[in-house]
């Protein structure tokens, strides 16, 4: 196969920061995704309904005129979230979702949760209303191996919250391992997973072996290859449970290069070139879009898109920037450590 059609897709998992780094990355995203789940790790984070409203104000006034994006808001969840304004943001339309970071889980989650037994009011107003949670599914304690948080965090915190707040809708935001994957397989018609395109294609030697590379350093931390053909399994199974999440997350070089790095990878520039190339490696081109363009808007129950885009397989490699600028430093784009020869572009309702 050498050209595919499909539904225009969405990010539901995105990182698009604030100011200076909005304005430069913002056009990659709205370029290639209708829609994108915006994450609230801002400092300080996008705790109120307000404060949301701001946010996709100034990401709207970054959109270039010439694409059709759609920023979905979510908040992040606190120990003083009110479930008031929480119900009053999702029945406006505004708030899509809410951020579960366990406290020092990950870039910016200071102000993420310490005692889960504080937010139970709050899940269970999003239980009643259906607002899904979206978490971070890391434990933080330092005896627990940064390999296991995953896989710990199923069992001490996630199965006991959704046990206390039945009705709960949850995504396991960029799952990495063969526990999530099984958790969430098993786990009935509330719980689903977004799963991103770095973790199709990294495993931990990706990043530790033969030298420290920190643009293959993120969190969650990229797992045992067996997790990594677990992921992919899901991914391009086309089981409605699992779709894309980018979890693309700039960070100059300068913050990523250095004694204690960032966390992030940042993938919005060839995400769908990259997901066309493994779907087809695994012989799955025609689940393509059921993980990046229907099985998302199923789970949050929102229409599917229109418009459609057109995949060409070209018989030479594509050329991506390695970088762009950003005030005085660089973003690395992801190197998937292949060439690449799909390319997209969008169609007209009427070619179809
Ligand atoms: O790698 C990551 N980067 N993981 C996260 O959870 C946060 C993100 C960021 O904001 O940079
Ligand atoms: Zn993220």
């Amino acid at each position: 196969m050498s050209e595919l059609i499909i539904r225009k897709p969405d990010d539901w998992h995105l990182h698009l920061r604030d100011g200076q780094m909005l304005a430069s990355v913002i056009a990659h995203s709205s370029e290639n995704f209708a829609r994108a789940i915006i994450m609230p790790n801002l400092v300080p984070p996008v705790v109120t309904t307000d404060q949301a409203t701001a946010y996709q104000r100034r990401i709207k006034a970054c959109i270039p005129s010439e694409h059709q994006f759609e920023p979905l808001m979510t908040l992040y969840l606190t120990e003083g979230t009110d479930p008031n304004d929480v119900e009053a943001g999702a029945k406006s339309g505004l708030i899509k979702a809410l951020k579960l970071y366990p406290a020092g889980a990950t870039t910016n989650s200071e102000s993420g949760v310490q005692n889960f037994e504080n937010v139970l009011p709050v899940l269970e107003r999003m239980a009643q209303i259906k607002l899904p949670l979206l978490v971070h599914g890391e434990v933080t304690s330092a005896d627990v191996d940064i390999f296991d948080r995953e896989a710990v965090f199923i069992e001490r915190v996630l199965d006991p919250i959704r046990k206390k707040v039945p009705g709960l809708r949850v995504i396991m935001e960029h799952v990495t391992t063969s526990d999530g994957v099984d958790y969430v397989s098993s786990g009935g018609d509330d719980i689903a997973a977004t799963i991103t395109t770095h973790h199709l294609i990294i495993n931990r030697n990706s990043y530790l072996a033969g030298g420290i590379r920190p643009h293959y350093y993120c969190l969650p931390v990229a797992k045992r290859e067996k997790h990594r053909l677990a992921l992919r399994s899901a991914a391009t199974s086309g089981n409605s449970n699992f779709f894309l999440g980018t979890d693309s997350a700039p960070h100059t070089n300068g913050a990523k290069i250095a004694t204690c790095g960032c966390a992030g990878i940042y993938t919005s520039i060839n995400t769908l070139n990259c997901l066309a190339h493994i779907f087809e490696d695994d012989k799955a081109l025609d689940k393509l879009e059921a993980f990046t363009s229907i099985n998302g808007p199923s789970f949050y129950r929102l229409p599917l898109n229109d418009e459609k885009v057109r995949f060409t397989k070209s018989s030479t490699p594509i050329n991506f920037p390695k970088s762009f600028s950003v005030q005085n430093d660089h973003v690395t784009v992801f190197d998937p450590g292949f060439e690449l020869y799909w390319q997209h572009e969008p169609i007209n309702a009427e070619e179809v």
